[in-house]
């Protein structure tokens, strides 16, 4: 980290300069994100997979009212962080509108479907698994890398901030996908989670050799509480609590994960995100959020609106803004924004070693 980031912006405005170029330059740090469809900016709508969100009613409160591959009614997770930063949100890498200058605000190259394992989300058949996605940070690398130079390549890299959200589908999409599944035949649920971790850690081990720096990890939110879950697995309405046990097994062992990596390293590179705790609050408590609802989904049908794909037939909730899950798996965008507010300011039980603020004060600082 040679340059200021005051440099890095004044290096790049000259450089805006030069190729006389009418956009605006990004002026904020650049974003790069990895992951599933709870960060899927619409990589899916280029892959011919069943995974995807880019028909109505997804996108009904999204700034266009039209469906862009986010499993949302309006922004996601992803979104919101790109406008605390000041910046306008990642395209999907896939997009072909990511191109010169765009390469600057970042991208996502998250895919609906994925999980920490290859073989998680077979079923959706292609979709952009995380050795890819990495493929594709290294070639987006190469490309900024001819727009800008290696140097500013490399600063600008090392100077984003980096979202990862994993593990929800491996569970979901894997090992509970069908009973006696080929993983639960083969492990049992401890087993399966330290095999989980150990790949996880990988992958996070192969972003920071990629020049990632400050790396935001989110656990799995509360996997047997989602309505898809509750119609197909709870008698009462209450969450799954096998599913739970899943969930409850896997994020202290990722935080644990986090810590260890950042002291063998010898820097915060990688900061836990309690993804469940921050549903629990709204979950167990939805009217002090302002949600009539935090078990039925907005859009769906069946019990709990639950049950298959929320599409134009689906029934579909009023106001959107009072529900904290928009489909049978994913947040409404009101829920995404209580989320993400606690990424910002979140005491230590939910951001550790520190929230998202602190981290964009002190760098701006560094
Ligand atoms: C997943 O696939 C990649 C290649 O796409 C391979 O390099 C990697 O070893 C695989 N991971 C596991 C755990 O099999
Ligand atoms: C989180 O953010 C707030 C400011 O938004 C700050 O006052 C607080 O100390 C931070 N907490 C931690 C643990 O970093």
């Amino acid at each position: 980290m040679a340059a200021s980031p005051t440099a890095l912006l004044t290096a790049l405005l000259a450089m805006a300069t030069v190729g006389n170029l009418a956009a605006p330059v990004a002026a904020a740090r650049a974003f790069f994100v990895f992951g599933d469809s709870l960060v899927d900016n619409g990589n899916n709508n280029y892959l011919a997979t069943t995974a995807r969100a880019d028909s109505p009613p997804y996108g009904i409160d999204f700034p266009t009212h039209r469906p862009t591959g986010r499993f949302s009614n309006g922004l996601n997770i992803p979104d919101i962080i790109s406008e605390k930063l000041g910046a306008e949100p990642t395209l999907p890498y896939l997009s072909p509108e990511l191109r010169g200058e765009k390469l600057l605000v970042g991208a996502n190259f998250a895919s609906a479907g994925i999980g920490i394992l290859n073989d998680t989300g077979l079923q959706f058949v292609n979709i952009v698994r995380i050795p890819r996605q990495l493929e594709y940070f290294e070639e987006y690398q190469q490309r900024l890398s001819s727009l800008v130079g290696p140097a500013q390549a490399r600063r600008l890299v090392n100077q984003a901030l980096v979202l990862v959200t994993l593990g929800g589908n491996d569970f979901v999409n894997n090992y509970y996908l069908v009973p006696f599944s080929a993983r639960s035949r083969q492990f049992t649920l401890p087993d399966y989670v330290s095999y989980l971790i150990s790949e996880y850690k990988k992958i996070l081990l192969r972003l920071q050799e990629l020049g990632a720096r400050r790396v935001l990890v989110t656990g799995t939110g509360p996997l047997g509480c989602v309505p898809a879950e509750l119609a197909l697995r709870s008698r009462d309405g209450n969450c799954d609590p096998e599913l739970q046990r899943a969930a409850s097994l896997f994020n202290p062992q990722l935080a644990q994960l986090i810590r260890n990596l950042n002291r063998d390293i010898g820097a915060d590179v990688f900061i836990a995100a309690n993804a469940f705790s921050m549903h629990m609050d709204f979950i167990t408590n939805p009217q002090s959020y302002g949600f009539v609802t935090s078990k039925v989904a907005c859009c769906g049908q069946g019990p709990y609106n639950g049950i298959g794909l929320c599409t134009i037939a689906s029934s579909l909730c009023p106001n959107r803004n009072t529900y904290a899950f928009w489909d049978a798996f994913h947040p409404s965008e009101r829920a995404n924004r209580i989320i993400v507010s606690q990424f910002m300011a979140g005491s230590v039980n939910y951001m550790s070693p520190m929230n998202l603020s602190t981290v964009l004060e002190m760098d701006a600082r560094a």
